[in-house]
C-alpha cells in the first residue's frame, strides 16, 4: 500500500448551489428530499432496494430473498427472475416510447444513425437469433470487441437477452491483450466488426482477432460474428467467421427474452489491479440492473425528453452502466458517438451536441483538460443552450477544469455531477443530486441512498474529519461485484483483506485514498495501490512492467505515474538493460512500441529512462515512493534510510 500524500488533498473552499432554473424542474429539489431518501435507505436497506426493485422493474416471478450476504459475497433478490434486456426494450413498446428515439449514433466518416425502441427491440431479436444460430446460449460466454457502433449496444442486449453472459474488450486492447481475456473468460464466441474508425484512421479489429486466435491459442473459441464497418479486407476463415449482414437476412426478429435468475451472470468485465493479469470483475443481473436504472435517474434527474449523451466507450464500465443499460432501462435517448475529439477536430464534441440538442452531458476531466487546450473559441462559436446537466467521471477533476467546464459549457446554468465510483461498484457510488446538493469543485459530494461509505485506517477505524485515509464501503449495493471471474480468493484478497472485518463488520476496500470535509462531502485524492489512471483509463503498473521485461533487452523495469497536466498521470518506466544493450532513443521508443503492441495505445509510456540499478529495500523491494517522486521532478532525499544502496538514488538522479 502507498503511503497517502495528505498534503496533496485539495482545499477548496467555493461552493455552488443548484441552479434555480434547474432546481424548479427537477425530480429531488431540495437537500430535505435527499436526506428523507438517504435515511430511509440507511434505516432499512433491504426494504427501500425491494421497493425500488418491485416499482421499477419488470420481474417474470418476484424474489424470494432481498439480499442474501455471506461476507464477503452478496446475493440480491434470491430466486428472482428477470430479463434486463427486456427491461431495456420489450417493456417500452407498449407505451409512447415505441417510436422514441432509443439510440442516437454519430459515426466518424460522418454518417448517422437514429434507432427507435421498436427498431432496435427487432434488431436486437435477430442479433440475439444469429448467435444463438452460431451455437451460443444461456450460460456461454461471448467477448465483444468493436468499435461505438450501435451493433456493440445490440450485441450486449442481444446476449443479455439469450442469457450469454459478455465480455466487453475495448477496442484500443492489442491482440495479445484480447487473447488474455479470451482465455481466461472461456469465451464461445468473438463478435467483432472488420474495422472501426479511431482518431483519423481505420483500426483493423478482426486482424486483431485474427492474431488473438491464430494457431488455435483459444480453443474455446469457436465461431465469430463480423460486423461491416470500414470496409476493410479481411480474411473471413470457413466455418467460423461469419458476417452479421449475411445472417441478419435468414434469422427471424422474433426472440423471447430467457428468464435469468437475479444471480445469473450478466458480464464479465476486465479491469487492472495492483497484481498479475487483469481480474474479470463479475456483474450479474438483478441487483446490476436495479442500480444502474436507480442511479440514472437519481444522478442525471432523468426526463422523459432528455437527449443523453456519455462520451464513453462500451468497452468500459461507464459505457455499460450510463450509455447502454441504466438509460436504456429507462427509456431514454442515449447518444453514442464512434469518434474522440482530437486537434484535427476541435469542435467535434459541441457539433454534436449542437446538432441534436443534447440534455445531459457526461464526460472525464481529462477531456475536459484537453478541451481547454483547444480554445473557448471552439465551444463558444456552437449553440449549446440545450444543455441542462453536465457530469464527470474516471479521475478527481481539478478545480480550473471544472470552473471551465462550469462557466464555457454549462454557461453557469447547469449543475456539474462529479460521480465517483469503479467497475467493481456497477453503478455511481458518490456524486450530487443535481438539483438537491450545493457542488465544491473537486468533490463528489455525498454518498448515494443505500451507499454507506467510510474513510477508514487500515484498522477500520474512523479518520477524523478533513484527516486523509482509505475510502471503504460499509455495506453491500445491489450492483457490486460479486466475485473475480474463476478466482473467489483473488476478490477476497484484492477488496476485503486490506482492511480486515472488525466485529462483524466488514470493509469493501475501494483503492482510493479520501478525506471527508465538515459538510461530509468526500475529496477522492486517488489510487493508493499500483493502479495508475491515464487519461481515466485504469492500468496497473505491473502489467506495463510485465510487458517491458517481455523484451529482450529488458532486465528490470519499475513503472510509476507522473503528473501530467491534460492526462492526469502518464506513464514512466524506469528500466535496467540486460548486460549486451545500450541505452539509446530508438530502444526507448522500440519499447514503447513494444508495450503499445502487449497492450494496446493506452499503456504506451510516455517516458522511458535507462538506469543502472532500482532503487530497493534491503529485503528487494522496489521503492516505488521514491520513483514517484523522481518522476515529478520532486527532492526525494527524504525518507532513504531503507534504501539499500545509496549510490542509486544518485545515478538515478543523474538519469533525470
Ligand atoms: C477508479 C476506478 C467508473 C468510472 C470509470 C473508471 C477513479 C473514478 C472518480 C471521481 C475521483 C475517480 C478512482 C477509482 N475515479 N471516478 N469522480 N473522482 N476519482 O472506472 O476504470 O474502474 O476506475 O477511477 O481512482 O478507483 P475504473
Amino acid at each position: 500500500m502507498n503511503d497517502i500524500a495528505i498534503e496533496s488533498i485539495l482545499q477548496e473552499e467555493r461552493k455552488f448551489n443548484p441552479p434555480d432554473q434547474f432546481v424548479q424542474k427537477a425530480k429531488i429539489n431540495s437537500f430535505e428530499q435527499y436526506q428523507q431518501l438517504y435515511n430511509k435507505a440507511k434505516k432499512d436497506p433491504e426494504a427501500f432496494w425491494a421497493e425500488l426493485a418491485a416499482n421499477e422493474l419488470h420481474w417474470f416471478k418476484k424474489w424470494e430473498q432481498v439480499l442474501d450476504w455471506k461476507p464477503p459475497f452478496a446475493k440480491w433478490f434470491v430466486g428472482g427472475k428477470l430479463n434486463i434486456s427486456y427491461n431495456c426494450l420489450d417493456r417500452h413498446l407498449n407505451t409512447a416510447r415505441k417510436n422514441k428515439a432509443a439510440i442516437i449514433w454519430e459515426g466518424e466518416p460522418g454518417d448517422s444513425r437514429t434507432i427507435t425502441y421498436a427498431q432496435l427491440h427487432r434488431e436486437v431479436c435477430q442479433f440475439a437469433n444469429a448467435l444463438k444460430e452460431l451455437g451460443a446460449k444461456k450460460g456461454d460466454k461471448v467477448a465483444i470487441y468493436m468499435p461505438m457502433i450501435p451493433e456493440a449496444a445490440i450485441a450486449m442486449l442481444a446476449c443479455a437477452r439469450i442469457g450469454a453472459a459478455h465480455t466487453v474488450i475495448f477496442g484500443g486492447f492489442s491482440a495479445e491483450a484480447l487473447k488474455d481475456r479470451l482465455v481466461d473468460a472461456e469465451v464461445k464466441v468473438v463478435i467483432t466488426a472488420d474495422g472501426g474508425y479511431r482518431k483519423d484512421k481505420v483500426v483493423a479489429l478482426k486482424t486483431q482477432v485474427d492474431l488473438a486466435l491464430a494457431e488455435n491459442s483459444v480453443p474455446s473459441v469457436q465461431k465469430v460474428l463480423v460486423v461491416q464497418r470500414s470496409k476493410e479486407l479481411t480474411q473471413m476463415q470457413p466455418e467460423r467467421d461469419y458476417w452479421w449482414h449475411d445472417l441478419q437476412k435468414t434469422v427471424s426478429a422474433d426472440c423471447p427474452a430467457e428468464e435469468m435468475d437475479s444471480e445469473d451472470l450478466l458480464f464479465i468485465l476486465y479491469t487492472s489491479g495492483t497484481t498479475g493479469k487483469p481480474k474479470g470483475v463479475v456483474h450479474t443481473t438483478g441487483g446490476y440492473n436495479l442500480y444502474t436504472h436507480m442511479t440514472t435517474q437519481w444522478i442525471f434527474d432523468l426526463q422523459e425528453t432528455d437527449v443523453y449523451w456519455c462520451t464513453a466507450d462500451v468497452g468500459w464500465i461507464t459505457g455499460h452502466s450510463y450509455i447502454v443499460y441504466g438509460p436504456l432501462s429507462n427509456g431514454a435517448t442515449t447518444v453514442m458517438y464512434e469518434g474522440v475529439s482530437r486537434p484535427s477536430n476541435p469542435g467535434c464534441m459541441w457539433d454534436i451536441i449542437e446538432k441534436y440538442g443534447v440534455t445531459i452531458f457526461y464526460t472525464a476531466p481529462t477531456a475536459i483538460r484537453a478541451w481547454i487546450k483547444m480554445g473557448d473559441s471552439y465551444p463558444n462559436s456552437r449553440n449549446l443552450t440545450s444543455l441542462r446537466l453536465l457530469g464527470t467521471v474516471g479521475e478527481p477533476i481539478n478545480p480550473e477544469a471544472w470552473i471551465w467546464y462550469h462557466r464555457i459549457i454549462g454557461a453557469e446554468r447547469c449543475p456539474i455531477v462529479d460521480t465517483w465510483w469503479q467497475t467493481e461498484t456497477g453503478g455511481v457510488m458518490i456524486s450530487p443530486l443535481p438539483g438537491a446538493i450545493a457542488t465544491k469543485p473537486g468533490s463528489c459530494t455525498l454518498p448515494l441512498p443505500g451507499v454507506l461509505v467510510e474513510i477508514v485506517d487500515l484498522d477500520g477505524n474512523a479518520v477524523k474529519t478533513n484527516e486523509g485515509g482509505y475510502l471503504a464501503i460499509k455495506y453491500p449495493w445491489p450492483s457490486m461485484m460479486r466475485t473475480v471471474y474463476n478466482n473467489p480468493e483473488r476478490f477476497r484478497q484484492s477488496y476485503w483483506e486490506h482492511i480486515p472485518p472488525k466485529d462483524g463488520q466488514y470493509f469493501y476496500f475501494a483503492g482510493d485514498g479520501a478525506r471527508e470535509d465538515t459538510d461530509g462531502y468526500f475529496w477522492v485524492m486517488g489510487r493508493v495501490d499500483d493502479v495508475i489512471n491515464v487519461a481515466g483509463h485504469r492500468l496497473g503498473t505491473m502489467e506495463i512492467e510485465s510487458a517491458l521485461v517481455s523484451h529482450q533487452a529488458v532486465a528490470e523495469a519499475a513503472v510509476v505515474g507522473k503528473p501530467d497536466e491534460i492526462k492526469g498521470e502518464d506513464i514512466f518506466a524506469f528500466v535496467t538493460l540486460e548486460g549486451s544493450y545500450s541505452a539509446s532513443e530508438s530502444l526507448a521508443n522500440e519499447l514503447k512500441q513494444h508495450v503499445a503492441r502487449e497492450i494496446g495505445a493506452i499503456a504506451r509510456p510516455g517516458e522511458i529512462r535507462f538506469t543502472e540499478a532500482l532503487p530497493k529495500t534491503r529485503s528487494g523491494k522496489i521503492m516505488r515512493r521514491l520513483l514517484r517522486g523522481l518522476a515529478a521532478g520532486q527532492d526525494v532525499a527524504g525518507d532513504t534510510s531503507t534504501l539499500e544502496d545509496l549510490s542509486v538514488l544518485d545515478k538515478l538522479r543523474e538519469a533525470i
